[in-house]
């Protein structure tokens, strides 16, 4: 008889605004304390940014799970899209830092971004959407339009010399087994059907979207949740007004939150934390815990402001905003387990 090999549970890890939610640290942070098979990517590209820190040193992935950080086995899932010349670069810095790139393994089904892909999205969705400019939204037309290239087409006609095999990496969906960590890029309110379209990435990023790694929703266990006690936004949407950037409190928490693109550089548009949002968020994803990151920064700004309702909401204390802020997603978030505060950007305390 074949031994099949079978996924037996899976947790994601999802971002609940519109990315840059520290979803980075989280999933570090579980990698210490639980055991992981498999460490997997299962929607966009090198548009995300996800900073992580190993023994207090800072490190920047685009596209490589953190597993690559604690020798974990990392997947690249069949919905994400691949730049080669990007993946090479982020797997050299990798190596080049030490750690062990032959862990990284791809699906075979996965979309490859075109250099001219890249060149679309430079010409027409940076200016006009504020993309990433990494060619995803060229590159998501070409596979929905049945047209694009996948992994293995690519490796069929590739014959340069690379520092990281593609085709001796390439691994079906069908070969993971265990328990699996997915890793989530950019956030809920990004999504493709879900985000304030066009405002939007090309990708499915709530969690459901995990099975695209061939498992299916019954081996789903914890669903952990990112959000930052504050809103932030890079690109463009209509739904964070020019004007935010005027705002004298809001301008001194994007400083101390050092509110940075780690993908583009580009600063973030901040806003108080619209709870009305987070909460919808909380239930369309099935969050099971919600971490809440940088605490601290409102911390020692005391700046403790909330938009619930539609109306700006000010407290005296970070003990009173979360108090009251608990209460609110205990009582309209059915799915919701634990709520974890962090006032590090390095770890979380999950006990
Ligand atoms: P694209 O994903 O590069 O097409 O960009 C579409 C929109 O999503 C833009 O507003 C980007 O700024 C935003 N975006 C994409 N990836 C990320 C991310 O990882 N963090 C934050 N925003 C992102
Ligand atoms: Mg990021």
């Amino acid at each position: 008889m074949v031994i099949v090999k079978q996924v037996e549970k899976a947790d994601v890890v999802c971002g609940l605004a519109w990315g840059d939610e520290a979803k980075g640290k989280i999933v570090s942070e579980l990698l210490k304390t639980n055991k992981y098979d498999w460490v997997c990517r299962y929607s966009g590209g090198s548009n995300a940014g996800h900073t992580i820190y190993v023994n207090g040193e800072k490190y920047t992935t685009h596209i490589v799970p953190a597993g690559v950080f604690y020798g974990v086995n990392c997947y690249i899932g069949r919905d994400c899209y691949v730049n080669i010349t990007d993946l090479e670069i982020e797997l050299e810095y990798l190596q080049n830092n030490g750690f062990d790139i032959s862990v990284v393994k791809i699906s075979p089904m996965a979309h490859i971004i075109t250099s001219q892909h890249k060149e679309e999205d430079l010409k027409k969705y940076k200016s006009q959407q504020g993309s990433t400019g990494k060619g995803i939204a060229p590159c998501a037309s070409d596979k929905y339009a049945r047209k694009g290239i996948n992994l293995k087409t690519f490796v069929e006609n590739d014959n340069i010399e690379r520092i990281f095999s593609f085709r001796e990496n390439m691994l079906d969906e069908s070969e993971l087994y265990g328990n699996i960590l997915c890793e989530g890029a950019q956030g809920c309110w990004l999504d493709i059907n879900y985000g304030n379209y066009p405002y939007v990435t090309s990708s499915n990023t709530l969690p459901f979207n995990a099975c695209s790694l061939g498992f299916p929703p019954q081996c789903i266990r914890h669903i952990y949740g990112a959000a930052k006690i504050y809103d932030t936004r890079v690109g463009i949407d209509p739904d964070f007004s020019d004007e935010l950037l005027n705002n004298n409190d809001l301008s001194t928490i994007a400083i101390e939150g050092n509110e940075f693109g780690s993908t583009t550089g580009r600063a973030r548009k901040v806003n108080w934390l619209n709870l009305d949002k987070l909460i919808q968020a909380i239930n369309i994803t099935g969050t099971t815990h919600v971490i809440i990151s940088k605490l601290d920064v409102l911390e020692k700004l005391k700046l403790f402001n909330v938009y619930y309702n539609n109306k700006l909401l000010k407290y005296d204390s970070m003990e009173n905003m979360i108090s009251q802020l608990k209460n609110l997603l205990m009582t309209h978030c059915k799915f919701i387990q634990k709520i974890i505060f962090s006032s590090s950007a390095q770890n979380v305390n999950f006990f």
